[in-house]
């Protein structure tokens, strides 16, 4: 059987065929931009991932057209938490805002005091990448958009709907909604009422191995499949990434370096730990959870220095020296605010300790460093609420660096794992996902093989670890700073 997987990424979609055997066919990936209109806000055309994933096609359909005839199922990953907002027609609203959107803190604060059974049933912290803080902004500031939102979607729904006819979510993403019951799987009449929206605006729920809608005839003619293909329900990104790994059973964990980082580690139960801003979530998979700690700008850090440096990104890491033990000054990745651990939307990221001597390849091991203390902070969150890592898979485009991962295993003082298709891992799930979808076996579900592993190296790890200490002082600082420009 082959199935397609489709990963509706911050920067790109990238879909792949996979076939039965795990084998990936194909790919093709679009760039997508994201657009700034003020400070601390993120938004996205939601035309445009329905044109990257419609060139996509056209180019599997022209380079593997056979393969792509014989797909029996597809399965959607998605960056989580945007609102698509879209009237009764079906039309959108204005652009989708994003995860790493911050404008929704003071709406954040109000839910938090007005709602007590929000941590119990969402299992989370109020969050300002969460989808209904931000429409609770939508309602205060743009209230004629909000008198005609009939849908909210999230990204991935709003792809199966331009392409099914269909408002279907799932369970994994449906969580990063705040309107989700993620101990019962169901939308919680409690937390919509509490940000005044209603059941009917939301789209039906099933599970991300479940069918959720079939591929409409228009496309199906023009991508020449045999037969119409279903789709998948799928999975917000982090849990595609985690089927893509095998991640599906309680203590199974994994980094992802991608545009966002990400701490994973299944749990077999709803385990709530909102007070380090800890992630509890559902996993894509009936009765499976997870805990995550999310850092907001990860390999977005090292994108960032690089568009500012205007050097591409393989060059300014060729330009490190890696017997250079650590670097001589200092990077807080906080470029879009940071959630775990630390729920803040207004602080801002920085360099500090730089000295008339600072070259731009020190500056560039302190962005890494930044970001891989960073992960240290959300491992020590999850620890803090029971979950303990000994090991992890390593997923994302920053897996792609030996370099980077040998730091991540230093400072985060466990081995991980490169693992096969680790680049394309959420389409690789969201493929696999697909597979479910169409009758295979969950058993059949088996862990990539490991393509490289990084020990940790016990004199940098006690560096770093002394290092991460001096680096959390940081935070408290750049934090009042903010506040004190800001005026919060
Ligand atoms: C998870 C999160 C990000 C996005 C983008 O909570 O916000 O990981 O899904 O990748």
């Amino acid at each position: 059987m082959i199935t397609a997987g489709i990963d509706l990424g911050t920067s790109s979609v990238k879909v792949a065929l996979v076939c039965e055997d795990d084998r990936v066919i194909a790919s093709a990936s679009r760039p997508l931009v994201v657009s700034r209109p003020h400070p601390g806000f993120s938004e996205q055309e939601p035309e445009h991932w329905v044109k990257a994933v419609i060139e996509c096609l056209d180019e599997l359909k022209m380079k593997n057209g056979a393969a792509l005839a014989e797909t029996a199922a597809i399965g959607l990953s998605g960056h989580m938490h945007g609102a698509t907002l879209l009237d009764e027609t079906g039309a959108v609203l204005r652009p989708c805002i994003l995860w790493n959107d911050g404008r929704s803190a003071e709406q954040c604060q109000r839910l938090t005091r007005d709602w007590p059974g929000l941590h119990a049933v969402t299992g989370n912290l109020a969050m300002p990448g969460f989808t209904a803080p931000k429409l609770m902004w939508v309602r205060e500031h743009e209230p004629a958009i909000f008198a005609r939102v009939a849908k909210v979607l999230l990204p991935k729904a709003y792809v199966r709907y331009r392409f099914t006819g269909e408002y279907i979510e799932e369970m994994s993403d449906a969580s990063g909604t705040l309107w989700l019951d993620v101990g019962k799987r169901e939308w919680s009449e409690p937390a919509l009422a509490a940000t005044g929206m209603r059941h009917d605006q939301m789209p039906q729920l099933v599970e991300g191995n479940a069918v959720a809608g079939v591929l409409a005839s228009e496309w199906v003619k023009r991508w020449g499949f045999r037969k119409a293909p279903i789709f998948a329900g799928g999975a917000g990104d982090n849990a595609a990434g985690a089927v893509g790994v095998g991640a599906v059973h309680a203590g199974d964990a994994f980094v992802s370096l991608g545009t966002s980082g990400v701490l994973w580690a299944t749990t077999a139960t709803f385990a709530p730990a909102p007070a380090r801003a800890v992630h509890a979530f559902c996993h894509a998979l009936p009765n499976t959870w997870h805990q995550m700690g999310v850092l907001l700008s990860a390999a977005a850090s090292l994108a960032w220095w690089s568009g500012v440096t205007g050097v591409d990104e393989p060059t300014l890491l060729g330009e490190i020296d890696a017997s250079v033990p650590s670097s001589d000054c200092w990077f807080a990745p906080y470029l879009n605010g940071e959630r775990t651990p630390h729920n803040d939307a207004l602080v801002r990221g920085g360099f500090l300790g730089l000295d008339g001597g600072s070259t731009r390849a020190r500056m560039t091991l302190a962005v890494l460093e930044g970001v891989a203390y960073a992960m240290r902070d959300a491992q020590q969150a999850l620890a803090s609420a029971g979950t303990t890592l000994t090991q992890a898979d390593l997923i994302g485009g920053g897996a792609r660096s030996p370099l980077w991962a040998q730091l991540m295993a230093d400072v985060l003082n466990i081995p991980l794992h490169q693992v096969a298709e680790s680049e394309i891992g959420c389409a690789f799930g969201a493929a696999r996902l697909a597979r479910l979808a169409a009758g295979a076996s969950l058993d059949g579900l088996r862990r990539p093989a490991r393509v490289r592993s990084f020990e940790p190296h016990v004199d940098r790890a006690a560096l770093h670890a002394q290092r991460h200490g001096h680096w959390q002082s940081l935070y408290p600082a750049l934090g009042a700073f903010a506040r004190q420009r800001y005026g919060c």
